[in-house]
């Protein structure tokens, strides 16, 4: 049964196609609803579905033969956990090694009674701390980013993780150990870009990192007791393939995917949200090499000459952003370049009669609004998709900047996205 919105406003937009609406629909603000419940509540993450808005797209697309769901962009986990919780079989792909582990440790089956027991041993060793000589990290510039209070406390944490033999339970404990870092890091908490935090304040900065660890890890472990009892079945496969360049055969088969629910990013990393930046001392922590290049591998890191995407309405606006700015208009062409290119090779996965939501953002660069949505649609439409409807939802609490300065001059700013745009499409051959 779809369920009617309870407010809205139809407005066609393609004399051509009125099989589609497209509207504004207050129900989908969820004001007040508790977006942390279950797994959700892991690690925080710039721009974040929230769990709301997989779920009322499962309630309303997901029939009793579906069996697997697909995230090209998946983040933290946010529709795998969904689709777990209504019984598919979630698989995601995300190029952030921290996603990846957040994501994969949100849905991954592991005894919690041996994490359980994990804590407890934790918070033995850290009454009776033996003075031990640590290997430090190889982070770049490791005393500008922490004090060494607090480096000397995650050593110990990270020590005592390592000494996990079980995979999935050191996963577990890396998941709030990442989070933990963050925050006792010197970076601006509420920044997703690096920036430290103003000289004056640093002297006063003095977390309690092992109090932070254990509070999260004993939150962490409550979420999953909650997602356990209701998740109807434990299998998830998390990749890191880039869909732009291939989605490979041998890991999704074409034709074999049932939904697709997903949350592109809004543009490059450069230029919007930079989930390398945001990741880089988790990733660096963890041991992952090149941390610091992954914004660049990210959708429209690699910047090409402008060529046409084919789509008329953005062609012209980016044309008219190069006459002013001809860096920015290479930066948002070589973004749907890429964009463009994962819809492609995500349509051929999807089967017949398959449902594909893509939750958008419109930007704007230069007080010209980039008509993402619309430009989704057309993708998909010439993959052999038709659009079912475009649900227009207000934003009202995503940690997502609403204001930019166009000129870079503080206080001169304009309004970016209040609104984001769920694209529904269904593949009819
Ligand atoms: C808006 S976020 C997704 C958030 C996710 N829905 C959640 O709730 O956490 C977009 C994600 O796309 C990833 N990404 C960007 N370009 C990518 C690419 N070419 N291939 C795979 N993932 C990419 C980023 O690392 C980021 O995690």
């Amino acid at each position: 049964m779809i369920k009617m919105p309870s407010s809205y406003d139809i407005i066609y937009f393609s004399e051509a196609n009125k099989m589609g609406k497209k509207y504004v629909d207050n129900y989908w603000d969820f004001i007040g609803a508790d977006t942390k419940e279950y797994t959700h509540s892991f690690h925080i993450y710039p721009a974040m579905m929230i769990p709301q808005v997989a779920r009322e797209i499962l309630s309303r697309y997901k029939n009793n033969d579906m069996k697997i769901l697909f995230d090209p962009y998946c983040g933290t986990g946010t529709s795998l956990v969904e689709g777990s919780l209504v019984g598919l079989k979630c698989i995601g792909t995300d190029l952030n090694p921290l996603a990846r582990l957040i994501s994969k440790s949100k849905v991954t089956k592991v005894n919690i009674n041996n994490i359980i027991k994990l804590l407890n041993n934790f918070e033995k060793l850290t009454k009776n701390k033996n003075i031990k000589v640590y290997q430090r990290p190889n982070i770049n510039n490791l005393d500008f980013w922490f004090k060494e209070k607090q480096i000397v406390d995650l050593m110990f944490i990270k020590d005592f993780i390592d000494s996990i033999d079980n995979q999935d339970e050191k996963d577990f404990l890396l998941v709030p150990f990442s989070e933990t870092l963050r925050e006792v890091s010197l970076t601006r908490n509420g920044e997703f870009k690096l920036y430290r935090i103003p000289k004056e304040k640093i002297n006063n900065w003095n977390p309690n990192t092992i109090k932070l660890f254990t509070e999260k890890l004993m939150r962490n472990i409550n979420g999953y007791k909650e997602f356990e009892k209701k998740n109807k079945l434990f299998n998830h496969e998390v990749y890191n393939f880039n869909s732009s360049e291939e989605i490979p055969n041998e890991l999704i088969q074409e034709n074999s995917v049932d939904i697709v629910i997903t949350s592109p990013p809004y543009g490059d990393s450069g230029t919007t949200v930079a989930y390398g930046q945001f990741s880089t001392l988790s990733n660096e922590w963890l041991g992952i090499e090149d941390a610091r290049k992954l914004d660049k591998k990210l959708m429209g890191g690699k910047t090409t000459d402008i060529q046409e995407t084919g789509f008329k309405v953005l062609d012209d606006i980016i044309q008219q952003i190069a006459v002013e700015k001809p860096k920015r208009a290479k930066e948002i062409w070589s973004f749907y370049r890429d964009y463009k290119k994962s819809i492609e090779n995500v349509s051929k996965i999807v089967k017949n009669h398959g449902i594909c939501a893509y939750v958008v953002g419109n930007r704007r660069v230069s007080n010209i609004e980039l008509p993402t949505d619309e430009f989704t649609r057309y993708v998909f439409e010439n993959n052999g998709f038709k659009h079912v409807e475009t649900i227009i939802r207000n934003i009202p609490n995503k940690r997502q900047p609403k204001k930019t300065s166009p000129t870079n001059k503080t206080g001169n700013t304009v309004s970016t996205m209040t609104n984001e745009y769920i694209v529904i499409m269904k593949k009819e051959d």
